[in-house]
């Protein structure tokens, strides 16, 4: 039997997500990693009381973190942690942010938790063991069709000039309900995860955004590929989540949008 995980990680993402939240109320010291990439010192002390935590409880594991807090080893289960996902908010007072973390095992994710301080959400996922909203199971949504349907994306914080995404943001735009950009993309993964959403896409996403709120989807009984329906990898930047019904649709929108001249 998989060793229990879940626990630990849920104790956890709670104390980070709780930091977060009495950080939210004060004044941010805000830095720059690059032009339009935002650091704050929550993200920091939310790292380190992540990383500190687990390392004492899974002193074995590898870590990697979006901070730099990693830790190597020769183990084949990593923890991919994002200590704030949704750092441009956060640093704004738009209060849609979270904490994610999500274990893999040889680059397959097996177990993930997301908090949302905010809305006092706990996001739970195991391989094979479905996945739950404050203890409530999810499912995907039912529609099938990208006219009824609510889509959501992201962008990279990097430069945007010369951003394909918005091409698929423009097209997606005219053919669904709307496309929403809410700024966390563990949360996006988790709204298609509840069927608020039909299907989310981003083209740069790196593990620590993605680790454990694909797992919500999967369990959740959506799908994951790459922009041409090719099966997901952790390590692989681009991603499609969806209900599954609506998927082919969307993998189809990007190939015509790919093979628009410009
Ligand atoms: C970002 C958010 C955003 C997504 C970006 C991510 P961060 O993560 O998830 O929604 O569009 O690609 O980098 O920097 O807030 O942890
Ligand atoms: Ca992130
Ligand atoms: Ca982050």
């Amino acid at each position: 039997m998989m060793e229990d995980y879940l626990t630990p990680a849920i104790e956890i993402v709670r104390e980070a997500g709780t930091l977060l939240s009495e950080l939210s109320n004060r004044p941010h010291e805000i830095s720059y990693k690059r032009p339009l990439d935002l650091v704050t010192e929550a993200d920091r002390r939310s790292e380190a009381l992540i990383t500190e935590r687990l390392r004492r409880q899974f002193p074995s594991h590898r870590i990697v973190a979006e901070e730099g807090g990693s830790h190597q080893s020769g183990s084949d289960y990593c923890w991919y942690v994002d200590p704030l996902d949704g750092t441009t908010n956060f640093a704004h007072g738009f209060p849609v942010f979270c904490v994610s973390i999500g274990l893999a095992l040889r680059n397959e994710p097996v177990c993930g938790v997301i908090y949302d301080p905010t809305r006092q959400d706990l996001y739970t996922a195991e391989r094979g063991g479905g996945s739950f909203c404050n203890g409530v199971r999810m499912s995907v949504s039912g529609i099938e069709s990208l006219s009824e349907s609510l889509l959501a994306t992201g962008f990279p914080p990097t430069s945007r000039e010369h951003e394909l995404n918005l091409r698929f943001f423009f097209r997606f735009t005219h053919i669904s309900h709307g496309v929403r950009r809410a700024g966390s993309a563990a949360l996006d993964l988790c709204s298609v995860a509840l069927g608020r959403f039909e299907g989310f896409w981003e083209l740069m996403l790196n593990p620590w955004d993605k680790a454990a709120g694909v797992l919500m989807v999967m369990e959740a009984g959506g799908q994951i590929t790459n922009l041409s329906g090719e099966p997901f990898k952790l390590l692989e930047a681009p991603i499609v989540a969806s209900n599954g019904l609506v998927h082919e649709a969307m993998v189809q929108i990007f190939s015509e949008v790919l093979a628009e001249k410009v």
